[in-house]
């Protein structure tokens, strides 16, 4: 166990004390200097690029985030490029990343940033944690990233580690649990060197500290490790609650008018607000009379269009969230409705790689165009 300070503690937890946290940073920032992966995010030190990683890092894995990283920037190169693009553009980059907000909130803020500031990103907490989208641990590490700022970070990798560096048996992620691992994220931190210290940290939890069997023979701060010591690995931190999945049926219909396909636009409130989607809802059957007749009314109340549902095209499973859906997909003639909805749009086959769909969508629009 390391020696507890316990002037620097926060609630009930003892903090580590200085030579502690002295020899936990020396041997972290060697062994970082030693193993960084080479990240394109690591290149630069641009806290427009650096905001561009860390908010697509918020909810997906490294290896998925390099391409997508590389080509946003490519698209959209500076903050005012952002601002400038339309929504549509910018979703259509993001598409295949999941949780959309990530990028509307970006676009949002890099209008705000052009209006606000001049363009430049804000180098002010206040004014950083202002705009949509981030939150302290976003701020924190492009203020460390970016100009090596005294700015703590905590984000799921470091929870893990920290829970492990304490051994915090409690909810990391309830309030006390919270306030409890800011301040240790705090306690931890040099006074130089913050951006590389962060980013070890994030490094060590994520290729060492892993949730199961993490590879303490290869930790660097493996003697400092109170749940090492205890053999707890596996118990801390505690586990998360499992996530209840939901069974949903939908459908989706690929309605056709003179060579066009009906597309319509999300609204604010829905699940990929602002992309575009092939007619699509909720169903009680997947297949038969009552299937078709279902549809028919749905797809009336849901755009206005009179359709006959045709073959069957393709049934996707994929999960979004808490649900894992089963979308049952057909094609549609289309008999009669009105044109002019705004939320409503006829594309030729060859304009939909132009359009942001969601990835089932996009499945389905692969599945047309390749006939
Ligand atoms: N996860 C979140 N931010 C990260 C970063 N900068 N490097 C590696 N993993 C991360």
């Amino acid at each position: 166990m390391p020696r507890k300070d316990r002037s620097k503690s926060v609630a009930t937890v003892a903090f580590p004390d200085p030579a502690w946290c002295q020899r936990f940073r020396r041997r972290l920032l060697t062994w970082f200097r030693g193993h960084a992966r080479d990240l394109p995010w690591r290149r630069t030190r641009d806290p427009y690029a650096i905001w561009v990683s860390e908010i697509m890092l918020q909810q997906t894995q490294v290896a998925t985030v390099i391409d997508y990283f590389q080509r946003f920037l490519d698209a959209f190169p500076t903050i005012a490029d952002l601002a400038d693009a339309d929504q549509q553009q910018v979703l259509r980059q993001w598409e295949g990343l999941g949780y959309y907000r990530r990028a509307r909130q970006m676009h949002q803020a890099a209008q705000l940033i052009v209006q606000q500031h001049d363009g430049r990103f804000p180098e002010d907490l206040q004014a950083i944690v202002a705009l949509p989208g981030i939150g302290r641990y976003t701020a924190g590490a492009i203020m460390s990233i970016a100009w090596d700022v005294r700015a703590p970070i905590l984000e799921a990798n470091t929870i893990r580690l920290f829970c492990r560096l304490l051994a915090y048996r409690e909810d990391p992620t309830r309030g006390e649990g919270q306030r409890i691992l800011w301040a240790l994220a705090d306690h931890l931190l040099p006074r130089n060197h913050c951006g590389q210290f962060n980013q070890a940290l994030m490094e060590l939890g994520s290729e060492i500290c892993s949730p199961r069997a993490p590879n303490c023979q290869q930790c660097p701060v493996r003697q400092l490790c109170p749940t090492r010591a205890a053999g707890l690995q596996d118990q801390i931190p505690i586990p998360s609650k499992k996530t209840v999945y939901e069974p949903l049926l939908e459908a989706a219909l690929v309605v056709r008018r003179d060579g066009l396909v009906l597309l319509r636009h999300c609204g604010p409130d829905e699940r990929w607000a602002g992309m575009w989607d092939f007619p699509r809802f909720t169903v009680r059957q997947p297949r038969g009379k009552a299937f078709a007749a279902e549809v028919v009314q749905r797809v009336a109340e849901l755009t206005g269009q009179q359709v006959e549902v045709g073959e069957h095209l393709t049934t996707i499973k994929h999960g979004v969230t808490r649900y894992r859906i089963t979308l049952v997909c057909h094609q549609a003639r289309w008999i009669d409705g009105t044109a002019d909805r705004d939320d409503l749009r006829w594309v030729a086959t060859h304009q939909l790689e132009q359009v942001p769909l969601n990835v089932s969508s996009r499945k389905i629009s692969r599945l047309i165009i390749e006939g």
